[in-house]
C-alpha cells in the first residue's frame, strides 16, 4: 500500500519541477536564459509581447504571444494541439502534463516563454506514423481509461517515469504517478498499463 506521506512527497516534488519552469518564464529583459537565443520584446501599455520560437513534436513555430500566455494555452489554442487537456488550470491535476526537454511539466504551471528555443513533446508526437508508443499501445490494452480525459496527461507522465526510473515496483509507479489524478478512477489499470507499457 502506498505511504500516504511518500506521495505527497512526490507530488510536491513534481509541482517543484513545474515551478522552477514557470521561473523560467519569467522573463528577464529581452531574453528568457542565458541558454536560449534572445526573445524580441515588445511593451505596449500594460501588455508585453514577445516573439518566440517553439520545438513542439519536432516541428519549429515562431509566435507572437502575450508574455502572460501560459504553455498550454498555447498549445491548445496556438498550435490547436488540442491533445494536451485543461483540467484544473492550477496545476493540481496533471492533465496537462508534457515534456519539455525530456522532462514531464505541468504546461497550465509553464509560461510559454519559459519554453523558447527548447523542445516540447506533446500527447500527439508520441507514436511513429501509424505505430502508437508502447506506452499507449500499454493503455488501451490495459483498458486503462474510462472518459479518457486524464489519459493523455497520464501517458506523458508515465513515459517520462521510465525515463526517470521510477518503475521499480508497483508502489513507486503509484508513487511517481501521484501528481496525475483520475476522476474515473481507473488507478488499477493505469497502474498496470504503466507497468507494461515500460521496459520489460
Ligand atoms: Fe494543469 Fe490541471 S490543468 S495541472
Ligand atoms: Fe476519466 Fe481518468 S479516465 S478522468
Amino acid at each position: 500500500m502506498t505511504d500516504p506521506d511518500a506521495s505527497a512527497v512526490s507530488r510536491r516534488g513534481f509541482l517543484a519541477t513545474s515551478a522552477a519552469a514557470v521561473a523560467a518564464g519569467a522573463v528577464p529583459a529581452g531574453s528568457v536564459s542565458a541558454t536560449t537565443t534572445a526573445v524580441g520584446r515588445t511593451t505596449a501599455g500594460a501588455a508585453t509581447t514577445l516573439d518566440l520560437t517553439l520545438r513542439v513534436n519536432s516541428a519549429t513555430h515562431r509566435l507572437r504571444l502575450d508574455a502572460r500566455t501560459t504553455l498550454l494555452d498555447t498549445l491548445r489554442e496556438r498550435l490547436h494541439l488540442t491533445g494536451t487537456k485543461k483540467g484544473c488550470d492550477r496545476g493540481q491535476c496533471g492533465a496537462c502534463t508534457v515534456h519539455v526537454d525530456g522532462r514531464r511539466v505541468l504546461s497550465c504551471l509553464t509560461l510559454a516563454a519559459g519554453a523558447h528555443g527548447r523542445s516540447v513533446t506533446t500527447i500527439e508526437g508520441l507514436a511513429k506514423g501509424a505505430r502508437l508508443h508502447p506506452m499507449q499501445q500499454a493503455f488501451l490494452d490495459c483498458d486503462a481509461l474510462q472518459c479518457g480525459f486524464c489519459t493523455p496527461g497520464q501517458i506523458m507522465s508515465a513515459v517520462a517515469l521510465v525515463g526517470e526510473g521510477h518503475d521499480g515496483s508497483p508502489a513507486e509507479t503509484r508513487e511517481f504517478m501521484s501528481g496525475n489524478l483520475c476522476r474515473c478512477g481507473a488507478y488499477p489499470n493505469i497502474v498496470e498499463a504503466v507497468r507494461k507499457g515500460g521496459p520489460s
